[in-house]
């Protein structure tokens, strides 16, 4: 595994000589790690079906879970996806950036059917990195890219988390620093009547509700064939327990705060991390993962965490911490 370290906000590296053997790797079917604003991505070639086996094998991800296409732009989505006026109108608004747009694939798009889980509509996104859309662009290729961290483990937000779930089964790790936003993409799908909020991220819902013109409703619940599969119930999970809504902290508990919400006890804890000492539910959400993997890897039983307003970024936050505190499938404890 090769590690390039990139200043993001330079473009220097446009002429590097790593961009070439990258780009030769993704051609290859090779797992190539990449940053993006949200959180890192396992990027491999989406329109090459063994590319994206050897994805699900890296994360030990169940087969059934399909994968998000991260291109350059726009129009290189079009390609893939039929946008109607709703998705356009979105497109326009939010990318380059954290929105995931589920739209009907097209039957001309080469995206494989593994990268889709067989399914007749495509997850596209166009990340805000401009490293991440330089590879898309330079390989030709739309990158199927899940978070980069084991399945069902929480999502890296640095290359160091990176390497230490998945370095053996990666060519390259782009490595461009921390990443801003820290919650993946919101996910919206627009392949029918009414548009979907399949999960909630990095994009407000009040934001895209306004652009739409229209609420966002919740998908079917069916729990054999799920809209968002990826949205099992445990996921983002730490060793720890995690208990949600806390007054105080009972003895052998780790704390992650939020700004000055009161919490009985709080010398009680083993560690105390604030999510944000000031209540900015950017900023926590940019800490959440890289926080409650810390805490973990204290070894603390219990980490508890009090209530964080559920307005904006507060909804994908409450989102993950909810999925980290239910209850674990036998396989993943
Ligand atoms: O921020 C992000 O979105 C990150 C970065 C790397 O871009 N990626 C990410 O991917 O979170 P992943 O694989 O962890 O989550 C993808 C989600 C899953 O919940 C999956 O079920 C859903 O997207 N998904 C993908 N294709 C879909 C489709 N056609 N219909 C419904 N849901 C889909
Ligand atoms: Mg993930």
């Amino acid at each position: 595994m090769q590690r390039w370290i990139i200043k993001p906000d330079s473009s220097d590296w446009k002429d590097a000589p790593e961009i070439e053997p990258i780009c030769e790797a993704l051609k290859d079917g090779k797992l190539v790690a990449i940053p993006t604003e949200t959180v890192y991505g396992l990027a491999a070639n989406a329109t090459d079906g063994e590319a994206c086996a050897r994805i699900y094998q890296a994360k030990g991800r169940p087969r059934f879970n399909p994968l998000i296409s991260h291109l350059q732009s726009a129009e290189a989505a079009e390609v893939h996806g039929i946008f109607d006026d709703r998705a356009k109108r979105l497109a326009k608004a939010f990318w380059p950036g954290p929105l995931t747009l589920v739209v009907p694939k097209k039957l001309t798009s080469p995206i494989s059917d593994l990268a889709t889980a067989g399914l007749e509509t495509v997850a596209l996104r166009v990340p805000a990195s401009p490293i991440t859309r330089y590879l898309a662009e330079k390989s030709g290729l739309p990158l199927a890219a899940p978070s980069a961290n084991l399945s069902g483990r929480i999502s890296p937000t640095s290359a160091d988390e990176v390497i230490s779930d998945l370095g053996p089964s990666l060519a390259f790790v782009v490595d461009a620093g921390p990443c801003e936003v820290g919650v993946e993409s919101t996910i919206v799908a627009i392949a029918g009547p009414h548009p979907l909020l399949l999960r909630p991220g990095g994009t407000p819902r009040e934001a895209i509700e306004e652009v739409l013109g229209e609420p966002l409703l919740a998908p079917e619940a069916k729990p054999d064939a799920p809209m968002a599969p990826g949205m099992l119930t445990s996921h983002y999970a730490p060793s720890a327990k995690v208990r949600l809504n806390a007054r105080e902290v009972l003895a052998g508990e780790a704390l992650l705060a939020f700004g000055s919400t009161p919490i009985a006890d709080a010398e009680k804890a083993t560690t105390v991390l604030n999510l944000s000492q000031d209540g900015n539910l950017r900023e926590a959400a940019a800490n959440l993962f890289a926080y409650m993997r810390h805490l973990d890897a204290t070894g603390v039983k219990t980490i508890c965490v009090p209530t964080i307003p559920n307005k904006g970024l507060g909804e994908a936050i409450n989102d993950r911490l909810k999925r980290a505190a239910a209850p674990r499938p036998s396989h993943q404890a």
